[in-house]
């Protein structure tokens, strides 16, 4: 409250749990930008302004894996292609970026959040047996096809036969749970899919990148949403260093072919 904004008013406009900035101060979470400078990384202060605590450090090590899970996925992807396309329209970084965001979507790079509420679902219903578990994911699994799409968000490769991200990531998330960090119920429920949706399948949909950093955000406890802006978070170094590297190699104006080959015309005179 000053003179100039007497009931507070104006100042509880933006008013924030994540940032105290003042002339000389600068505080995140209520801990001084020069200890986190000192004492923190990257990853922990993400955690520490999206959740408002530190990571123990085997949050932190998942977190990690799943932003480094969700870096790049070459060219072919359509939020690498789209920041390199752009970076040759002499648009500057700042917008190549936002066009590679802009496509990450419920079919490419932002399945992670269905998956989440999927598995949230499964877990909720607190199964306390193998049999169990598989009775309660072949019932939320059929609903959600029914009621949502037939594609099981967070399974599934557009060209992988398997994820080559989805062993590791198993992999630390079996430590984790050994270690006691997490609890397991959502790898639980995401391998319980997996094996519902491949029952009498000969060629098998495994889970994805999504479907494994699903994994961790569930047992980690983070909301469905936040999920989908933690893969944008780690799929933008990847964008970046993309967008960058087409600014270098020069090009103008690049297509998503090149221009001796043109798109097939199926329309009919009109
Ligand atoms: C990624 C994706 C678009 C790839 O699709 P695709 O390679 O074109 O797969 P196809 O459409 O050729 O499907 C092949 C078969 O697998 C099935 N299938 C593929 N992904 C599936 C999924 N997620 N859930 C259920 N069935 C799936 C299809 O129904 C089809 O079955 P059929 O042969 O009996 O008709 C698709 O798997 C998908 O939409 N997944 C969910 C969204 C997602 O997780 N996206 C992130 C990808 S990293």
């Amino acid at each position: 409250m000053t003179a100039i904004d007497p009931t507070g008013q104006v100042a509880d406009w933006w008013a924030t749990d994540i940032s105290n900035i003042a002339p000389g101060v600068i505080e995140l979470r209520g801990n001084a930008i020069a200890e986190l400078l000192r004492e923190r990384g990257f990853t922990e202060v993400i955690w520490l302004l999206t959740s408002g605590g530190f990571p123990t450090p085997g949050q932190r090590r998942l977190l990690e894996a799943a932003l480094v899970a969700s870096v790049d996925h070459g060219p072919q992807a359509p939020s690498i292609a789209s920041a390199r396309m752009a970076a040759t329209c002499g648009v500057g970084l700042n917008n190549a970026i936002a066009n590679g965001v802009n496509v990450l979507g419920d079919v490419h790079g932002g399945a992670g959040q269905q998956c989440v509420e999927l598995l949230n679902a499964i877990v909720a219903e607190g199964a306390d047996s193998e049999e169990a578990l598989r009775a309660v994911t072949r019932r939320v699994v059929t609903q959600w096809q029914q009621e949502r799409s037939r594609f099981l968000p967070g399974f599934g490769h557009r060209f992988h036969p398997v994820d080559p991200r989805r062993e590791p990531i198993l992999d630390l998330l079996h430590e984790a749970r050994a270690a006691g960090d997490i609890a397991g119920r959502h790898v639980d429920a995401g391998l319980a899919v997996e094996a519902v949706l491949n029952e009498g399948r000969s060629r098998p949909v495994p889970i994805n990148v999504d479907g494994v950093t699903a994994m961790i955000y569930g047992e980690l406890g983070v909301p469905p949403e936040l999920a989908r802006g933690l893969f944008v978070l780690g799929r933008s170094v990847g964008i970046l260093a993309h967008a960058w590297e087409q600014t270098q190699q020069g090009g103008r104006i690049k297509g998503p072919v090149p221009p001796s080959i043109l798109p097939t015309y199926t329309g009919a005179r009109a």
